[in-house]
């Protein structure tokens, strides 16, 4: 068969990344333009600077992206872009431009979920063995999936309240560190003990998780200490906080494991970023024997090549995005909510 290149965008958050990927697995191209530096002046992500940082930039990355390849627009066989869920102004700049490119250079068009993005990312390197237990941490999620083939996703459990990652930022905050908080609250716990004792999430044999209880814990003694005049041992509560949030998704995971007879375990997210995460996963995947995956660090967090992998098998079977396509702040892909699996 004829290789497949694709030009995948994504725009759902703070990043303007475009990649082209041959056949879903080899990324030929790649290039990510963050605007963390500015969103850090406010403490977070300010979503009409990042929709109007879209619009200045995306021109300038499709260029970037183009110059370090030796593909040519012409030789693209489809244009990808993320439609949910995201900030919805900065999703509308991405699907405006791939609708665009998509016109002029009369080229099919494939909608992609950023969710599933984030799963995708482990098919760069190899062929994703089904049936599959996912592990999505992100900014905005903290799924737990089952799929028994490609494109399936029956969500076992969700957050209740916080995504881990909204948790790492907050916490991050409260201990005086800049955004995004999350690899700064993992730098600073590897030169600490866990030595506070925090609350478990939640204590229970569902695949739900739930992070709000804890973090306001960690807020509330944060202030007290403060009041006190104590100093708080910023090193051992990140430590603490790390590997209390670790450990309830250890397990949670076991529990899965044990539940569901799975050829592989994979992790995704810019959480998966972690390196404490990275490695007691990599424990749980070896004790019960099963292949485990987890994105290079380039591609944990928000990157296009993921929507170049995950775009591959709706290229494969034919479902086109028309120009109706419009962009969607939320959006569930459990098979049992939606049918556009
Ligand atoms: O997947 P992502 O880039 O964006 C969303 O789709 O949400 O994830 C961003 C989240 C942020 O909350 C960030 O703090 C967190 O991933 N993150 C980390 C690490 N690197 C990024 N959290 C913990 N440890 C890390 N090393
Ligand atoms: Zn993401």
């Amino acid at each position: 068969m004829k290789d497949v290149y694709i030009l995948a965008i994504e725009t759902s958050c703070d990043e303007t990344s475009m990649a082209i990927v041959k056949n879903g697995c080899v990324v030929e191209s790649f290039t990510v333009l963050s605007q963390m530096d500015t969103h850090a002046l406010y403490g977070g992500v300010v979503p009409e600077i990042a929709s109007r940082m879209h619009t200045e930039n995306i021109t300038l990355v499709l260029e970037e992206t183009f110059n370090k390849s030796s593909i040519s627009i012409e030789q693209i066989d489809a244009i990808a872009v993320t439609y949910a869920p995201g900030l919805l102004g900065s999703l509308l700049v991405g699907v405006e431009f791939a609708k665009t490119l998509s016109f002029v250079y009369k080229k099919p068009l494939l909608a992609v979920n950023h969710t599933i993005g984030h799963i995708y990312a482990n098919a760069i390197d190899h062929p994703l063995q089904f049936p599959l237990l996912a592990l999505v941490v992100s900014g905005g999620h903290t799924d737990l999936i089952f799929m028994r083939e490609d494109y399936h996703f029956k969500v076992l459990g969700s957050t209740l309240d916080d995504a881990i990652g909204e948790c790492f930022d907050k916490v991050a905050r409260v201990l005086g560190l800049t955004y995004p908080g999350g690899p700064n609250v993992d730098k600073l716990a590897e030169k600490g003990q866990p030595t506070y004792a925090l609350p478990k999430p939640v204590n229970d044999d569902s695949y739900h998780f739930s992070f709000s209880g804890l973090k306001s814990h960690i807020i509330n003694l944060v202030h007290n200490e403060k009041q006190r005049g104590n100093e708080v041992r910023k090193e051992d509560l990140a430590k603490s906080f790390q590997v209390t949030v670790i450990d309830e998704l250890i397990r949670k995971v076991e529990l899965a494991l044990k539940r569901n007879n799975v050829k592989e375990f994979i992790v995704a997210g810019g959480v998966s970023a972690n390196r404490h995460l990275r490695a007691e996963m990599k424990k749980l995947a070896d004790a019960y024997q099963v292949k485990f995956s987890i994105p290079e660090i380039k591609y944990c967090t928000d990157n296009a090549a993921m929507i170049g992998a995950a775009a591959y098998p709706l290229f494969l079977k034919g479902e086109f995005a028309d120009f109706s396509l419009n962009a969607k702040s939320h959006i569930s892909i459990d098979e049992k909510e939606n049918n556009e699996n």
